[in-house]
């Protein structure tokens, strides 16, 4: 009889994986977007949340450095936030195996055109100016996105709205491999795959409350790269200077306003006492004598609300010895997540009749 201790059990709750690319810190946009979302489902599933550093090198090979620092720094933003590393996994990609083998088998999955025609990489790669000049690499990326949600088989991926693209990609390998490997029949809905003996469940992508939430010039999305972003480790100063240059055309506060512009997204975004919104939008649109300005400023003192918290969290990590910790939490993260990651490229391979052994990570 053995007397080796039973395993942990595994947790019964359902998985949910998410993931950022490291260019840089987090903005507002990344918090109505998914960060929001993920911090409610912390407590009901098993929450992976993946550092995205291999896809960091499909446009910035040759920056190495900066790509191990934003890493670092999108960690800090997430634990700042109030990923709670006691709940939740905080995953490196670079550092899970299973997800360059899966991505290599999902890329038979996929036909090559459905991958160029994906609307999200076409929208990269006129935003990103990167021409017809971008690597293999590049498009080959989100297939491996494919490979970073479903070795972990979760039911949810929080994203935002511009990432729902790359969600349904993710579902068409999930429904094709459970249909080619593992028997499951073309009309088996996708949420009874698993039921049906399929590896894969078919995860749902969920979109935050704003799933686009525009900059500040009120054109283009919330994007760092664009200087448009209110970024989550902004000074209170600097958030009212941002939220200072936000224009409406607006001349004076007795004209009446119109309540779908930039300015009032924000308010809707970020102030959330209902009574307040509603009281603010009549009053504009009746050019009731309420200027941009005291709207600007109570909308900064609320984000500023909602920052500050997360400014103290950071500030512990911005300490001596803080990337040291952040670290430690990665690994560890790591560490577990290869648990999972390895048991599903084995349950792949079994059903791609490939197991001709099952190795341990090290
Ligand atoms: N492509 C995503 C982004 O740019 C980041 C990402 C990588 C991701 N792998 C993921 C998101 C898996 C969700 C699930 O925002």
């Amino acid at each position: 009889m053995s007397t080796a201790p039973a395993p942990a059990p595994a947790s019964t709750k359902r998985r949910v994986l998410t993931g950022d690319t490291p260019t840089g810190r987090l903005h507002l946009g990344h918090f109505v977007g998914s960060l929001e979302n993920r911090l409610r489902l912390q407590d009901q599933y098993d929450c992976y949340f993946l550092l995205a550093n291999m896809h960091a090198f499909t446009t910035r090979a040759d920056k190495p450095a900066e790509i191990r620092q934003d890493t670092i720094e999108i960690v800090k933003d997430w634990l700042a936030a109030g990923i709670d590393p006691a709940r939740s996994t905080i995953v490196l990609q670079t550092e899970v195996p299973a997800i360059a083998e899966l991505t290599w088998f999902f890329a038979m999955l996929l036909p090559f055109n459905k991958v160029m025609r994906n609307p999200t990489l076409k929208t990269e790669i006129d935003a990103k100016g990167l021409g017809d000049t971008y690597s293999f690499g590049f498009p080959m990326y989100a297939v491996g996105q494919c490979a970073d949600i479903l070795a972990f088989r979760p039911d949810l991926v929080p994203v935002g709205e511009d990432q729902e693209a790359h969600i349904e990609m993710c579902r068409d390998v999930a429904l094709k491999f459970n249909q080619l490997y593992c028997g499951v029949g073309n009309r088996v809905p996708p949420e009874e795959h698993e039921q049906a003996g399929g590896v894969f469940p078919v995860p749902k992508a969920l979109i935050g409350r704003i799933g686009r939430l525009p900059g500040i010039d009120g054109k283009q999305k919330m994007s760092k790269s664009l200087g448009n972003a209110i970024m989550l480790s902004d000074a209170p100063k600097e958030v009212q200077k941002k939220i200072g240059k936000i224009t409406t055309g607006r001349q004076s506060p007795t004209e009446p306003g119109d309540t779908s512009n930039i300015l009032f997204t924000f308010v809707r975004a970020f102030i959330h006492d209902q009574a307040r919104i509603a009281e603010l939008e009549r009053r504009y649109a009746a050019g009731d004598n309420l200027g941009d300005g005291h709207i600007k400023q109570e909308l900064a003192e609320r984000i500023n609300e909602l920052l500050e918290p997360m400014r103290q969290r950071r500030a512990e990590f911005e300490k001596p010895g803080g990337d040291d910790h952040v670290i430690d939490i990665i690994r560890a993260g790591t560490k577990r997540a290869n648990q999972v990651a390895e048991e599903t490229l084995h349950l792949a391979k079994k059903a791609m009749k490939l197991d001709f052994g099952r190795r341990t990570l090290g």
